[in-house]
């Protein structure tokens, strides 16, 4: 059993946000719960955040977790905001690993082996560090062969021959939190920031370790926009490694991105400027792209997808949809069925084999199976305050350019017209026609010049 705690009360001055730094994305998720979800595979018995800056903000974000929030109403540095925890940790008997808020990309193995040396070695703390290639920014560990540390300096205030060691403290500690709550109340604010460091208390405890972690990208911190997206590109790297060990090609890995909540089935091929977000899930052989989006939809197995944006919305097998279709709020597509170029599909259920080939517009319609929805046919849903119904019945056909003002049922087996505006309900079996009638004038000579 162990608590956590993640600092999360810094406004993050180098983002140039209005948004505190912590609650940027990466990857749809923000860098606090990713710091937390760092924890995940351990026995949590506590879950703290430290919150400060819009701290209202961050509560939200985390509302769904089961986080106790400790509020550090100034930002007096990483110190006094461990500081904070002296209160609703008085007493703990346990182990606290204290999370840097913007440290995402830990894995959860890296975690796990800090708190196994953290308990075989009795140490007061250990904390994870990484030989960083450039350690600009980050506080330097020293340390003996035994890797155990005699201090950290933040570069800083290092001097030029401090500033070669390269080995860097990624912010990621794990305290006997007895240990620790001895020395906080003696931390001190003189330094170059005049900011209460976390990192003294380290000089202030005896038995304290270093852990390097063996990809130091791992430590990465986000400071600004530049390492958010470096932080990305490395996200994305790994899911990309783990779906392509996992059975799915990926044409052109580098214009591909990937959402961690995404599943991909076997044999699935992910075309070139791809882009698969949220909880998307994918079935077996798949063909996705080139250039499309998919959020937060279900997509069958045996499905193309080209040149189209899906979100909130279900596909199932077999169908093809593309290229330039656009399907969202829930559209739901059954199986067998092409949607094709220029269609838009909004909350509608579309029956197994129905085709919507061409340029058409379905909202708030329901189809049965096997209907032929025509080039342009449009379901006028919406009377300028509320939106309607329209019903299809199966094996239906409607001809090119019909409009279907809702509410209106369409039975089965039937046809319209090309041309047609329906505003009545039309029973099966049927033919509707509701267009004017076309008059022809033989040999007739329009007006001419003088
Ligand atoms: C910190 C470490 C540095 C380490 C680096 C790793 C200290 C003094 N320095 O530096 O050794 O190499 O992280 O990324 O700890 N925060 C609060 N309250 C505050 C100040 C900060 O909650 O008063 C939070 C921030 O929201 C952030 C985290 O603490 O999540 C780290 O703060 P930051 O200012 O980024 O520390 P660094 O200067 O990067
Ligand atoms: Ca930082």
């Amino acid at each position: 059993m162990v608590a956590v705690a993640v600092l999360a009360a810094g406004k993050g001055t180098r983002m140039k946000s209005k948004l505190p730094k912590v609650l940027h994305e990466l990857g749809g998720v923000t860098l606090v719960e990713r710091a937390l979800r760092c924890a995940a595979g351990l026995e949590v018995e506590r879950q703290l955040a430290i919150v400060g800056y819009q701290a209202d903000l961050v509560r939200q974000a985390l509302a769904h977790l089961d986080v106790t929030f400790v509020e550090q109403t100034e930002q007096l540095g990483t110190g006094h905001a461990v500081q904070q925890l002296l209160p609703p940790l008085a007493g703990y008997e346990g182990d606290v690993l204290i999370l840097n808020g913007d440290v995402p990309l830990l894995r959860p193995e890296t975690l796990a082996a800090m708190l196994a040396q953290h308990r075989e070695t009795g140490a007061d703390a250990t904390l994870l560090t990484a030989q960083l290639p450039d350690p600009t920014g980050y506080g330097r560990v020293f340390c003996d062969e035994q890797f155990r540390i005699s201090e950290i300096i933040e570069h800083r205030d290092c001097t030029a021959a401090q500033r070669q060691n390269r080995r860097g403290n990624a912010g990621i500690y794990c305290f006997r939190w007895s240990s620790l709550e001895r020395v906080l109340p003696k931390l001190s604010n003189d330094n170059d920031q005049n900011e209460y460091y976390l990192t003294d208390a380290i000089a202030m405890l005896d038995a304290v370790y270093a852990i390097d972690v063996a990809d130091y990208r791992e430590t990465l911190g986000i400071n600004d926009r530049k390492q958010l997206a470096e932080a990305y590109g490395i996200l994305q790297e790994r899911l990309r490694d783990h779906w392509m060990a996992a059975g799915v090609t990926l044409v052109d890995p580098d214009s591909v991105t990937i959402d961690d909540g995404v599943q991909l089935g076997q044999d699935v091929v992910i075309e070139p400027q791809t882009h698969l977000r949220g909880t998307t899930v994918i079935g077996d052989r798949c063909r996705i792209g080139p250039g499309t989006l998919v959020e937060n939809s279900t997509i069958g197995a045996d499905v193309t997808l080209q040149f189209s944006v899906v979100s909130d919305s279900q596909v199932a097998d077999g169908s093809r949809v593309g290229p330039y279709a656009h399907l969202r709020g829930h559209a739901e597509i059954a199986a067998g069925c092409r949607i094709g170029n220029f269609v838009e599909i909004k909350k509608s259920q579309v029956g197994p084999g129905t085709n919507v080939a061409h340029l058409s517009y379905l909202g708030d319609a329901e189809l049965g199976a096997k209907v032929n929805v025509g080039a342009g046919t449009i379901t006028a849903n919406y009377d300028g305050v509320n939106k309607h119904r329209t019903v299809i019945g199966a094996g239906s056909k409607t001809g090119a350019n019909s409009v279907l003002v809702a509410p209106i049922t369409v039975g089965q087996g039937v046809t319209i017209a090309a041309g047609s505006t329906i505003t009545k309900d039309v029973p099966d079996h049927s033919l509707a026609i509701a267009r004017a009638r076309q008059m022809v004038r033989e040999g007739w000579v329009g007006p001419q010049k003088a």
